[in-house]
């Protein structure tokens, strides 16, 4: 508790708390983590049987409604999905405006905060209809504008969501297929993105849901919201370090290099860390990581992929866990250590990883937004500040300065 009245009597007192690391901005019941035990709920369910038991879709559908979807529930949930794919043709035009070499995550900011120039019938966030057609839209268009962001990039020709397929297997045909040849999505490399959508779905108030719920609590339309956690999400501390993991791993090249990076990592006068190590919450084992660990195992014997960045990262793991600087600090694997190696086994681009990330994410920001909006207790999110400039001094005029 810092006293600022120094400067401005009338202010009083407030708790200064740099990244928030103990300050709750919200009450949520969606998602549950215990750091120090290394659990994670969502609306109560272990993400170990979510990952396990359940679908995308469904596990959409209860960090939406707060409850898993009866089949006949179910059924309603993914028609309006699969029937919110498509993006409005005028998008075509928008995303060539966009040169070829962009980020997608680039592509993917400017499109979904368009799209409330698209979509006048969801963006009143009065409406509770307003509210869910806007969910919906975003979570089923969000898979198209990736893989056309995608698509875009490699000057292939766009290809069209279809609804026969499931919501994994709609953004592997959308990333991988070409028109005119038959493309038929490999089942197990459907089931692992799928999980990997799961792991990633929501994560309470992290940088990107806590950007897209303060930019909601001005009243600013949902698509609008969730490209401000787009944004977000893209820093290499939070989605873009699956990116910067790969990209470790490849500049680590082999074993015997492990333990210099593993220093280097340590070293304090050096600003380089071990990407995919450590967490804001987790001070143990994070869930998810184990679970991608198992599906990276399984998509790599399923493709018969040998992959060299494989060993690399297992002994990266086995290193650094062992070593007193990262036992101390409680620096564990995190669910993005893992997903570059599977993400690459599937031909998805480097590039596209934090998308991928992305496209998943979407469904927590938009049930948290959900959330908010409709909480009675909400106000607009307005931080207050350690004010470290000038006291009130003397206007020098421009000719005397
Ligand atoms: N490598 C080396 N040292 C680390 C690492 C790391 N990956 N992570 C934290 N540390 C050290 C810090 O230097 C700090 O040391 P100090 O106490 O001597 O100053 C201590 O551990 C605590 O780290 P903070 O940065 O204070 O922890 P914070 O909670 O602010 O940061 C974060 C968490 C951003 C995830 C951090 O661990 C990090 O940068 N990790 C690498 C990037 C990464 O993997 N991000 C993905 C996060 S998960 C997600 O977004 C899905």
């Amino acid at each position: 508790v810092v006293d600022i009245r120094k400067f401005y009597a009338d202010t009083g007192m407030f708790t200064y708390d740099p990244g928030y690391t103990s300050t709750g901005s919200c009450e949520s019941a969606i998602t549950y983590i215990d750091g120090d035990q290394g659990i994670l709920l969502h609306r109560g369910y272990p993400i170990q049987d979510l990952a396990t038991n359940c679908s995308f879709l469904e596990v959409a559908y209860l960090l939406l409604e707060g409850e898993l979807p009866t089949p006949e529930q179910y059924g309603t949930f993914e028609h309006a999905i699969t029937h919110h794919t498509m993006v409005h043709e005028q998008i075509h035009k928008f995303l060539e405006g966009f040169r070829r070499d962009a980020h997608p995550m680039a592509v993917m900011c400017g499109i979904v905060g368009g799209l409330a120039g698209f979509y006048h019938d969801s963006t009143d966030i009065s409406n509770p209809h307003h509210r869910m057609i806007a969910s919906h839209r975003l979570i089923a268009k969000m898979p198209t504008i990736a893989a056309w962001a995608y698509k875009y990039s490699m000057g292939q020709p766009l290809i069209y969501p279809r609804n026969c397929l499931t919501y994994a297997e709609d953004l592997l045909h959308m990333l991988f297929a070409v028109p005119c040849e038959e493309y038929k999505v490999n089942p197990v490399l459907a089931k692992a993105m799928d999980r990997i959508l799961i792991l990633h779905a929501d994560h309470e108030q992290n940088a990107s849901t806590s950007t897209v719920r303060l930019t909601g609590s001005s009243g600013a339309n949902p698509f609008a919201c969730i490209a401000a956690g787009i944004a977000s999400l893209w820093g290499p501390a939070h989605g873009g370090a699956n990116e910067a993991v790969l990209n470790m791993l490849s500049e680590i090249g082999s074993k015997d290099n492990v333990s210099a990076c593993v220093k280097r990592a340590k070293d304090k006068d050096d600003s380089f860390r071990l990407m995919g190590f450590g967490h804001r919450v987790y001070k143990n084992y994070d869930p998810r990581a184990k679970i991608m660990a198992q599906t990276c195992h399984e998509v790599l014997e399923e493709l018969g992929i040998k992959d060299p960045l494989l060993d690399v990262a297992l002994e990266l793991e086995r290193i650094a866990l062992e070593d007193d600087y990262f036992v101390e600090k409680k620096l564990y694997p995190n669910v993005d250590f893992y997903s570059g190696i599977i993400f690459r086994a599937m031909n998805i681009p480097v590039s596209m990883f934090t998308g991928m990330f992305a496209v998943a994410r979407t469904t927590g920001w938009v049930a948290q937004w959900n959330e908010m909006v409709t909480d009675p207790a909400q106000k607009i999110g307005r931080p207050r500040q350690l004010y470290t400039g000038p006291t009130q001094r003397a206007f020098v005029p421009f000719d005397k300065r």
